[in-house]
Formats: C-alpha cells, structure tokens, sequence
C-alpha cells in the first residue's frame, strides 16, 4: 500500500476562438452588463466545429506529461472526466491513449458532468493508494459549446470548452489529505440534456441555491473532518460556475477573495474541465507554494459534489 498520492504536475489547453459577452449580444437577448454582474464572465473559448474534447484533452496532457519529467509509459492509468465524449464509444479516455500512443495504462471515463474532475481525483487516489500503479494521468475535458441551444440566454452565455489534466504519483509525504464526493439523482431534472433535443435545460436559480447550501456544509465539512483551522486553508480552487455562487460558498468558511482561484471571467464553465483549468491557471504562475494547504470543490448535474483537500 502507498501511503501518499500528490500532484506532481499540470497542464492545460484553451481553443483559440474567443467569443465575447459582446458578440453575445448580437446572438440573444442579453447585455454585456447582465452577464458580467449575474455570472462574472466576460468571455468563453469555442472549439473549432472539427476539434473534438479528446483533441483539447490531447493538448492539455502534452503539456501535463512534458511537465512531470516522467516517461509517459509510466503512467498506469488514464481517468477522464467528461460529458461530452467524442464518441458514444469507445471512450474518450481510451481515444486519448491511443493518441497519446501510451501502452501500459489502462483507461475509462467518468461523468459526473461539472464534478466530473474530482469524482476522476477520488478514484485516481484511490488506485495509487492500493499500489496498483506509480503514476496516473487525470483529465478534465469537454466540448460543452457542442450542448448549448444558442437561441437559450438562460444557459448560451454560461459555458465554454477547455481542458486541463494532472499527473499524481505515489509519495512518502502528502500530498492529497481527503477526498470526498456524493450523489443524489433526485435533482435529476434541474440541469439535464434532454435526449431528444441534446441541449442543456437548466432551472438556474434552484441550481444556484442548491450549489451554494450543499458546497458551504462540503467545505466546512471537508476542514473539519482533517482537523484544519479555517484560517489554514492558503486557496480554495473551485469549480468556475459563477462568481456569486463562489464568493457565497468562500464567505461560509471566512475566505477572502485573494485566496480565491477565480477564472470564470475568461473561460466561462467548462464543466469538468474548469477546476484543472483553473488549477493549471495559477499553477504555471507559481502561485503556489511548497506545503500550501488546497481545497478543490464542484458541484454539477446530478446533482453531484465533490471536494479534495491536498497540502501542495
Ligand atoms: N441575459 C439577460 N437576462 C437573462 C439572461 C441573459 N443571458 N438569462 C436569464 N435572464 C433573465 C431571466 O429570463 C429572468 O428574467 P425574468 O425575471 O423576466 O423571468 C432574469 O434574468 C433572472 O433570472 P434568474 O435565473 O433568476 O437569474 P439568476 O440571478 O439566478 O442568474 C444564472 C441566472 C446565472 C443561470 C444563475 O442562476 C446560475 O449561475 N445558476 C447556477 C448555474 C450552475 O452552477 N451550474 C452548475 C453546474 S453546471 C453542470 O453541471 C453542467
């Protein structure tokens, strides 16, 4: 059994298409100011009509990979997080193994839609703790422009595509303190893609209220049980959704802004994507430090939660 499990690297991968609050307002009803005063977005990235979510996931794991300095054939898993796979199947994650022309690994999705990343972390733990594998590469990664009805203001505006992977390792020192994640499918309906249409339907504000009670008793919920003092927690990296529903769930355990990892502004939510996204965001500006205690939380369809405390 391997004692510890820590990060040992990130990367991350935005199309290039950028599209504006502005160039929204052409498309629906809605104003620059609404969106920037409701949600705190101010632009999205779009995946090219021909580029898939293992294309993004490909190119943030490149980057991962190169940052690690290990040999991509150590890694002995793929876990990808996804609702928006490329294919019904095979998977997403095998799609990009075989990309990656990586061979000892094997591979599979997750969807746990917007908590999808940490549901990934959870399980990627999990088998590094039972000593199956050294190394595993975990991938948030979706086309969530490709779900968008955009004659829908009340959810076009909201979502971007992106990705952003991890690669964790077995450690003799922390690492990855806790791990937690929970269901409850009777919120089925909430936040859905209905089959017939494929478009997202939202009920917004019941989702928000929802997002803000079960994230601010996660939270607390996730210090308390590992013993760690409000005051000790140096960032919370959480789910870009929306900026209110992140400073509500910051205020409930005492955090100020600057602790905060916030990109919502500039990639929107992209769903699984958004917290290795935001992660890698700070990260590769050194904005964290050796021994830094880390909280990563999400929320998404299902409903579905999820949070992981890691010393950096
Ligand atoms: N531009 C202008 N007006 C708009 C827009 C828009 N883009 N969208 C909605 N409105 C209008 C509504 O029609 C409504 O008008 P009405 O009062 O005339 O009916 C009004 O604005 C207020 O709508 P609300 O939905 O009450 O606004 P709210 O403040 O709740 O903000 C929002 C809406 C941004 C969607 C918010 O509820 C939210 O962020 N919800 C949570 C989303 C989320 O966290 N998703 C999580 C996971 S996603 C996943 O798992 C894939």
């Amino acid at each position: 059994m391997t004692k510890y499990v820590k990060i040992i690297s990130s990367g991350s991968y935005l199309p290039k298409n950028i599209l504006t609050n502005k160039e929204l307002e052409s498309r629906v009803d809605t104003s620059d100011e609404w969106i920037t005063e409701r949600t705190g977005i101010k632009e999205r990235r779009v995946a090219d009509e021909n580029e898939t979510s293992v294309d993004l996931a490909y190119k943030a794991s490149l980057d991962a990979i190169a940052k690690s300095n290990i040999n991509k054939n150590d890694i002995g898993a793929i876990f990808l997080a996804t609702c928006t796979p490329e294919r019904k199947f095979p998977s997403s994650a095998v799609l990009l193994q075989n990309k990656l022309n990586i061979k000892n690994a094997f591979s599979f999705d997750i969807n746990a839609a917007c908590t999808g990343f940490v549901y990934a972390l959870d399980v990627a733990k999990k088998y590094i703790e039972s000593g199956q594998m050294k190394y595993a590469l975990v991938v948030g990664t979706e086309k969530i422009t490709s779900l968008l009805d955009w004659t829908d203001r009340n959810t076009c505006v909201l979502f971007g595509d992106g990705a952003g992977a991890m690669i964790i390792a077995a450690s003799d020192e922390p690492g990855i303190i806790s791990s937690t994640i929970g269901s409850d499918g009777s919120y089925k309906d909430l936040l859905t893609v209905n089959t017939d249409l494929e478009y997202i339907e939202m009920k917004g504000s019941d989702v928000f209220k929802t997002a803000v009670n079960t994230l601010g008793k996660l939270a607390k919920h996730t210090l308390e049980i590992n013993s760690i003092e409000q005051g000790e927690l140096d960032w919370l990296v959480p789910h870009q959704a929306n900026e209110r529903i992140i400073l509500a769930i910051a205020k409930k355990i005492n955090l100020s802004k600057d602790k905060i990892i916030i990109t919502v502004s500039k990639h929107g939510n992209t769903s699984a994507a958004s917290i290795p996204l935001a992660f890698d965001t700070a990260n590769s500006k050194n904005t964290f430090k050796s021994g830094d205690m880390i909280m990563l939380e999400a929320f998404g369809a299902g409903f579905t939660w999820g949070s992981v405390l890691m010393k950096y």
